[in-house]
């Protein structure tokens, strides 16, 4: 049996459709109508011990319902769901102390408090012993570098910081499974990354199960192979990453900066000019020849900068979706 099961999963909202003016209004009060939005229309999967899985899709496509539903904060209206052998949504204290959501967008700590208060609650409400409090705690303000914060109340430090200390409280109770919706959203890069490596290492050291989901390409190519895509409620794609890129992300994008621009017929040759603003230009480069593109920029030009750009994941998926995809791994030729 795999860690995560999920089978036929559906979730469907129903949401008041208001009638417009004022006697809508009142007609509203005696007869409601509603829309009903199928947020999760019969998803499955299965994830094993140990895999770091990211969850990806359009806005709306239904990912953050998902992790609701595995989160058991929400009631699916159909399908099935066992995460480490428990029924998330029947809530029981035994799953609840071996899972954790992180949502980037939701603050779990206290506000007015320093985050020290909130994790002591969690000490309390998980149970933690002293023992093992401390040193979770060492470790961890250690390997996300904040130690001197926690004492200031939670709404005084930056939203990196913040981030930070909420996945200190996710992982306090040392959680086998890990939701992450979105944990670097908004997020400056250098606070990306501290988060990603903290991420990464969790899983590689302790084997934590996780499903992540993230709007950018560098959190999944740099922690997960594989992905699944949703849009609509519906699966897309549940197979490797390096096989979407190679179909739908074929290009990368070379920043330069010269010292000496050259001219464009000759930055023609190592791909398609997208932008040439002398002394910088940006280039698309065909995926296999980058590394080969890049060398010989260096080497004919004088260059001041180069940097290389993974095509945005809204990209990739437009891209994706425009072909018909087929499921499970395989992609269309
Ligand atoms: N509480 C709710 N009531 C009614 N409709 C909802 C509710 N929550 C979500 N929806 C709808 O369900 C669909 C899926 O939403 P969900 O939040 O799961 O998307 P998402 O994949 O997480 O998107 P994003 O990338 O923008 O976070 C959307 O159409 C959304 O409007
Ligand atoms: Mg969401």
């Amino acid at each position: 049996m795999s860690l995560i099961e999920v089978k036929n999963l559906s979730k469907i909202y129903q949401v008041y459709r208001k009638q417009p003016g004022f006697l809508g209004a009142v007609k509203g009060l005696f007869h409601r109508e509603y829309n009903e939005v199928r947020a999760v229309d019969g998803v499955s999967f299965e994830i094993e011990k140990g895999e770091m899985v990211a969850f990806l899709g359009p806005n709306g496509a239904g990912k953050t319902t998902t992790l609701k539903m595995l989160s058991g904060l929400i009631y699916p209206t159909g399908g099935t769901a066992t995460v480490l052998g428990h029924n998330p949504w029947q809530r029981e204290d035994e799953y609840r102390r071996r899972f954790s959501l992180v949502m980037g967008q939701k603050n779990q700590l206290w506000w007015d408090l320093p985050a020290e208060e909130s994790f002591l609650l969690n000490k309390e409400i998980y149970g933690i012993d002293d023992e093992s409090y401390q040193g979770r705690i060492e470790e961890l303000t250690r390997l996300l570098q904040v130690t001197e914060i926690l004492s200031q109340p939670v709404r005084e430090v930056s939203l990196g910081e913040r981030m930070k200390l909420e996945l200190i409280a996710a992982l306090l109770h040392s959680p086998d499974v890990l939701f992450l919706d979105e944990p670097t959203i908004g997020l400056d890069v250098i606070a990306q990354r501290t988060i990603r490596e903290c991420i990464a290492r969790y899983n590689r050291e302790k084997g934590v199960t996780i499903l992540l989901t993230s709007h950018y390409m560098r959190d999944v190519e740099e922690l997960c192979r594989r992905v699944i895509v949703i849009n609509h409620g519906k699966i897309e794609y549940d197979g490797n990453l390096t096989g979407i890129l190679e179909k739908f992300a074929r290009h990368k994008l070379l920043h330069i900066r010269f010292r000496k621009s050259p001219t464009e017929s000759e930055l023609n040759k190592f791909g398609r000019v997208v932008k040439n603003v002398p002394p910088t230009a940006t280039i698309e480069v065909a995926r296999s020849r980058v590394l080969d593109a890049s060398a010989q920029l260096l080497q004919k030009y004088e260059v001041e900068d180069l940097s290389i750009e993974e095509v945005p994941i809204e990209e990739v998926m437009a891209n994706m979706f425009e072909h018909k995809e087929l499921k499970n791994g395989s992609t269309p030729d």
